[in-house]
């Protein structure tokens, strides 16, 4: 199976300075995940991740808070680097990359979705669509196709008649359509989100897990963090994460399934 993404033994280690030594004190790992090490402190956040993303596949991220999930999410978008293993991306090794090179392969190959919406807040609803097209490689300009695409897209999440207003004049729902719609401007294959639904009310939601699950149907790859197991039943596969390492893995439905996801067909019936 094509993989659209493959990380191998990744780590990612955070230095915290060095250590000060204390009377008693072993240079042995003194309690999760924060380990002494030759001199320093180091938050081991990953200590060996290795995962393989199937192109289409719909992941669910799980795990305890500090358990290295959002570092593992920003390893994957190309926003932090692994300390050590090898991240690969449709098939190219981006560990290799220099920064110029990654912004590019993050700008057309990745969309991000956070669970604080990250909108510009002096930007409309259009022009924080149109953002990630400011970054393409070489900058070209906005054409009148690409202003056409962006206002398709906000139709496309139901804010076609909101796209002058700006993020304070929009309920979090709305925001979160904007940044699905965001994520979406550069067709990328695969779509990144951080607790996409962690601040939103449950029906608002699942309104947002339902254009996950249109996005991926497409044929996208989804990779989703997650706490809350109702959002994660949305997904094809649940990892869960602890202390920095793969904990636990289970596939609910096969990679290339496009059937109704359980929470979608449970609510469908609830409405007849
Ligand atoms: N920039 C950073 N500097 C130092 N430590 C960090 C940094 N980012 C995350 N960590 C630490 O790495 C561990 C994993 O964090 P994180 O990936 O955010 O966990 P999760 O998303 O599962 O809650 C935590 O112990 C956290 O405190
Ligand atoms: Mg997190």
């Amino acid at each position: 199976m094509k993989l659209a993404a493959q990380v191998v033994d990744l780590t990612k280690f955070y230095d915290l300075g060095p250590a000060i030594p204390v009377a008693g004190a072993n240079d042995e790992l003194q309690y999760a995940p924060i380990a002494a090490n030759e001199g320093r402190i180091l938050v081991k956040a990953l200590r060996g991740v290795s995962i393989d993303f199937p192109e289409g596949d719909f992941v669910a991220v799980m795990g305890s808070s500090g358990s290295g999930k959002s570092t593992l999410l920003n390893v994957l978008g190309g926003l932090d680097r692994p300390t050590t293993g090898h991240y690969v991306l449709g098939g190219e090794d981006v560990s290799q990359m220099d920064d110029v090179e990654l912004s590019h392969v993050r700008n057309q190959k990745i969309g991000f979705i956070f669970q604080s919406y990250n909108l510009i807040m002096q930007y409309t609803v259009l022009e924080n669509i149109e953002l990630p097209l400011q970054y393409r490689p070489g900058y070209p300009a906005l054409s009148a196709a690409d202003h056409e695409w962006c206002l398709n897209l906000a139709k496309k999440v139901g804010l076609g008649d909101r796209l002058d207003h700006r993020p304070f004049q929009l309920s979090g729902g709305q925001q979160q359509r904007v940044a699905v719609a965001r994520s979406m401007v550069n067709d990328p294959e695969i779509i990144l989100a951080d607790e996409p639904t962690g601040n939103l009310d449950s029906a608002t939601g699942i309104e947002i897990m339902e254009m996950l699950w249109a996005l991926n149907r497409e044929g996208r790859t989804i990779i989703m963090v997650t706490h809350e197991h109702d959002i994660a039943e949305w997904a094809k596969r649940q990892i869960v994460m602890r202390d920095g390492l793969v904990h636990k893995e289970t596939r609910t439905r096969p990679v290339h399934d496009t059937s109704d996801p359980v929470p979608h067909r449970r609510m469908a019936s609830a409405n007849v």
